[in-house]
């Protein structure tokens, strides 16, 4: 099964399942970005709209991309502000977005599921303007290395959705061929992983002045 029909079948049951890699990235939303302002947000990968309401409160305008038919169904069911606009779009294709017209790109949970980095990143960075940041949330490759992937069970039977390892020094090497300074890299434990291996890794860039 591949990553869409993968996110198609899951969409019903994503918010409701047991999953603490996602309510601990709601928590690192809500910790980094609750208390700031921008005036254009792109959602990278917006699924059911969990960060979408966050982002609606601290966003003029937001604009949350997905490619599942079924994920964003789920958010705009949720989000009906009229300054949120869903877009249905594969991120591995060149962004249907404008240039150099964001303040802030997020991007939470999906870049495991891209094999090529380099290119949504410098996707993300056209999309910024002069100053915008990035800002991502993923599955440490510490827990990659320890067997943790996307899945979900449906019917008794789990699911794992496609994934690919991206090691720290990847996204830096990314962000840094396509204009983007790092100004924050944290790592993030859930309740439930003392003693263990960080659960999720953010970077924080920013695109550098033109
Ligand atoms: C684990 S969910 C995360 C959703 C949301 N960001 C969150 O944190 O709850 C991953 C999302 O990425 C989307 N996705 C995966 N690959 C994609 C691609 N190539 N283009 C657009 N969306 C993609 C999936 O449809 C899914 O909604």
């Amino acid at each position: 099964m591949d990553v869409q029909q993968a996110y198609e079948l899951w969409s019903a049951s994503y918010d409701t399942d047991h999953n603490p890699t996602r309510d601990l990235d709601s928590t690192v939303m809500v910790q980094t970005l609750a208390e700031q302002q921008f005036a254009a947000i792109l959602e990278i990968g917006c699924g059911t709209g969990k960060n979408t309401s966050l982002l609606a409160g601290v966003g003029e305008a937001v604009t949350a991309v997905d490619f599942s038919p079924g994920m964003i169904a789920q958010a705009k069911a949720k989000i009906t502000a009229p300054h949120v606009t869903f877009q249905v779009a594969d991120i591995t294709q060149p962004w249907p977005t404008p240039t150099a017209a964001f303040d802030l790109v997020t991007c939470n949970l999906i870049l495991e599921h891209i094999e090529d980095l380099d290119f949504v990143i410098g996707q993300a960075s056209r999309a910024l303007k002069p100053g915008g940041r990035l800002f991502i949330c993923e599955l440490h490759p510490f827990k990659q290395y320890l067997g943790s992937q996307a899945r979900f069970t449906q019917n008794e039977q789990t699911i794992f959705i496609p994934a690919f390892v991206h090691h720290i020094s990847d996204f830096l090497t990314a962000a840094a061929a396509n204009g983007l300074t790092l100004a924050a890299l944290n790592e993030w434990w859930h309740a439930a992983d003392e003693g263990k291996p960080p659960r999720l890794v953010t970077f924080l860039f920013q695109k550098n002045d033109a």
